[in-house]
């Protein structure tokens, strides 16, 4: 089996406004002084408006900075979009694509996801594909038949573990304080990866990083992190506090 490293990701989604920097700052500092370094990488990715500022300040730390979305176009006339060679431009080696909010939000659906993870690749960045199941669909014993059809329908040509992650995001557990139970996503996973195997090969898909995200906090970070096949966590809420979002990272075993 491949060594995957592990990825904390941190989505501060529509958070932040500068005094928010001073948490990457805290994060990078105990990095800096940490002996020995959580054996994880740290990705923070901040609302647009604060790319380019944490990318000066954090020039020295092994903190790693993304996007949140991109437009799949390179430049043009598209009032209010962010495209990924901006991002990229900005200080950003990552993107999320398909997060359940803009699924939701803006109706996005999985065939411009797969769009907007080319063009993350296109710019050079590694992309962050969301998937996940409703609780209705959970409910009707469909998680895994949607999560896979998401997952399919989101991936690109080119795809490989170099430059894409994948994170299985139960839309339930987002944001609600519940993360999905240690047995369902280990089978999740486990099926992810299954299907990563079927579409690109066993291995690519023996090499992909497969994050969960939902809920996910210091006093859970550490049973969900040893789970098979769960190569890191996508944390929203708890990212957003320099200590919490560390805890997470030291509960990396
Ligand atoms: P949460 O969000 O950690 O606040 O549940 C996770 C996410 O949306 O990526």
């Amino acid at each position: 089996m491949a060594r995957r490293r592990k990825l904390i990701a941190g989505n501060w989604k529509m958070n932040g406004l500068k005094a928010q920097m001073r948490e990457a700052r805290t994060l990078a500092a105990r990095l800096k002084r940490a002996s020995p370094r959580p054996k994880c990488d740290f990705l923070i990715c901040p609302p647009a408006t604060l790319l380019a500022p944490l990318a000066a300040g954090l020039r020295s730390s092994r903190i790693r900075l993304g996007g949140q979305d991109c437009h799949v176009n390179e430049a043009g006339a598209h009032t209010g979009d962010i495209s990924a060679e901006m991002l990229k431009d900005a200080g950003a080696s990552f993107v999320i694509a398909g997060h359940s909010e803009r699924r939701a939000d803006h109706g996005e659906a999985s065939g411009l996801v797969a769009a907007k993870v080319a063009a993350a690749h296109r710019a050079g960045l590694t992309a962050i594909i969301c998937i996940g199941e409703t609780l209705k669909q959970r409910k009707a014993g469909r998680a895994g038949a949607v999560v896979s059809a998401q997952l399919k329908a989101s991936l690109p040509a080119g795809a490989v573990a170099k430059n894409t992650v994948i994170a299985y995001e139960p839309v339930w557990a987002i944001g609600t304080g519940v993360s999905a139970g240690l047995d369902d996503i280990e089978k999740m996973h486990g099926s992810i990866r299954k299907t990563l195997a079927k579409l690109l090969g066993a291995g690519e898909a023996d090499s992909m990083r497969v994050l969960y995200g939902g809920s996910v906090k210091p006093g859970n970070a550490g049973d969900i992190l040893k789970l098979d096949n769960v190569d890191g966590a996508l944390v929203g809420g708890a990212s957003l506090k320099a200590s919490d979002f560390w805890a997470i990272g030291k509960a990396v075993a």
